[in-house]
């Protein structure tokens, strides 16, 4: 569908996700057919530029990192003509005065009230400025036209997640407030939710009673790049656990949905996280293991520590990495535990979800081919492979009675030779005013609650033997202990 007229306002026009991500999202939309032909992309930033450059800067990275490369003339000619920038002070009340006429303009040229779609790409510390201010002029006055976009980090903590919240309400209303978590965008991971419940399959197993364990993998090779200051007061647990390992975990766990209705299927979700059991900060170590990656190997290229990383302290405590054994208290999970993983410069990037089934209950075949029998697993493979496959108990061809494991897999490059990115179905739900995808307030504030006791317990620092991994390899030992203890093994591992 195409959307209204639109407005998109973005703060932080002049940095990095604008010109990554944003951007080439928009012109992807553009380019399929799926943006409004009354449109209009206004960039903000305090480097003083005029459109002329400012285009030429964002076409410059749409050649770098557009999944399509470089732009066509022709076509970029016509969508850049949406594309203006205002130089502007997010502290600077006159700037949002200026703002304001612009979109009247904009909206006079058009003879109508556009939708405005204010997306906040800014430092976590400026968020309060500019929706307190966005505000006080009137600017998102329309509840039902004008939307409000926020990047992660949510909040550093449960209480400021809280505050933040808060404030935001004191401008928008809470179906005005789109806060993204980009794993929701991914294909991979929206399938989730259709291969569960548009198939009549799986759902009747997809309990305690067959599965044994859950593992959520999301591995990088990348280190902390040239995001150090950020990662410094981050680390791992709020860096990717708190948002996406969470949110995949509650795609995973959650009851069927009455509906695919924005707020059923956040209702659906917050339950999960409802019912996550809380850690007592004494059994914190017997649940959760942090890392942190020293210099190595990796595809042959020698990497530094991360205390030698540029904006680290050579002395951090930060872990890049984390790993948690979680239980969630309610009929369908009671006793399965979810395994959730994360890490930077590991082996091998990889994002994916293993459901471990239950062995059989019996063995039909002789004693001595008991020890192939082993059980089925499911693995929804998230990034960058992007299938699902199913392990399965096979004769092997042949006079004989012997037993094998075979894959049944669906593969994504089979059917689409093109993915969207994320941000293209995120920045289109926001268009359309379609918040399934995003966060609601009460979700941030109840994952913030599932890792407090960790943050409180890691915060005191004790015994901590950083650098305890090597780049290169998948985390420190203590992650297989973590899990040992029930007999399993991460799936993905050396
Ligand atoms: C971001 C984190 O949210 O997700 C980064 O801040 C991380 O540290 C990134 O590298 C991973 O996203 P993706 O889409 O590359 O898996």
């Amino acid at each position: 569908d195409k959307a209204a007229p639109t407005i998109i306002v973005i703060f932080g026009g002049t940095g990095d996700l604008t010109k990554r991500k944003l951007l080439p999202a928009f012109y992807n939309l553009y380019l399929d057919g799926y943006l409004p032909e009354k449109f209009a992309i206004i960039g903000l930033g305090r480097t003083p530029l005029d459109n002329g450059a400012y285009q030429e800067k964002l076409k410059e990275g749409l050649g770098e990192f557009s999944r399509r490369g470089k732009p066509n003339e022709e076509q970029w000619e016509h969508f850049k003509s949406f594309i203006t920038y205002l130089p502007s002070d997010v502290n600077d009340a006159a700037s949002y005065q200026k703002l304001k006429e612009h979109l009247d303009h904009i909206d006079d040229q058009w003879g109508t009230r556009a939708n405005r779609l204010f997306y906040l790409s800014v430092a976590p510390q400026l968020i309060a400025a500019v929706a307190t201010n966005i505000g006080k002029v009137g600017l998102a006055a329309d509840a039902a036209m004008d939307r409000i976009i926020v990047e992660k980090p949510f909040g550093h903590d449960k209480e400021s997640a809280i505050e933040l919240n808060r404030l935001l309400t004191r401008t928008f209303k809470e179906e005005q407030i789109y806060r993204i978590d980009h794993y929701l965008g991914k294909e991979t991971v929206q399938n989730i939710l259709v291969f569960r419940f548009g198939n009549a399959l799986f759902e009747p197993i997809w309990n305690r009673n067959y599965i044994d364990s859950v593992q959520i993998t999301v591995a990088e090779t990348v280190g902390v790049e040239d995001r150090g200051d950020y990662y410094e007061g981050s680390g791992a647990l709020r860096d990717m656990i708190q948002n996406h390992l969470l949110q995949i975990l509650c795609m995973v766990a959650m009851e069927p949905p009455v509906s695919f209705d924005a707020e059923e299927i956040r209702n659906r979700k917050v339950d999960v996280l409802r019912a996550v059991r809380r850690l007592k900060p004494e059994e914190v170590h017997m649940y959760a293991v942090r890392g942190q990656y020293a210099g190595g190997w990796l595809q042959g290229k020698k990497v530094p520590g991360y205390r030698e990383e540029k904006g680290v302290n050579p002395q951090s405590n930060t872990e890049t990495y984390a790993a948690l054994k979680l239980y969630i208290d309610n009929w369908r999970w009671q006793g399965v535990p979810f395994y959730l993983r994360t890490g930077k410069r590991m082996q091998e990037k990889t994002s994916s979800i293993t459901i471990q089934f239950r062995p059989v209950p019996h063995s039909t075949f002789p004693q001595s081919k008991v020890g192939s029998l082993i059980p089925n697993r499911l693995t929804i493979n998230i990034q960058p492979q992007m299938d699902i496959s199913i392990r399965f108990i096979a004769k092997r061809p042949g006079l004989e009675m012997n037993l094998q494991p075979g894959e049944m897999v669906f593969d994504y490059d089979k059917c689409s030779t093109q993915t969207p990115e994320a941000y293209e179905t995120l920045l289109l739900d926001t268009m359309q005013g379609d918040a399934t995808l995003f966060m609601r307030a009460d979700q941030v504030e109840e994952a913030w609650d599932v890792i407090t006791p960790i943050l409180e317990t890691w915060a005191t620092r004790d015994s901590l033997d950083f650098p305890n991994y090597a780049a290169g390899t998948w985390g420190p030992e203590t992650a297989e202990a973590l899990i040992a203890g029930q007999g399993h093994v991460w799936t993905v591992s050396p």
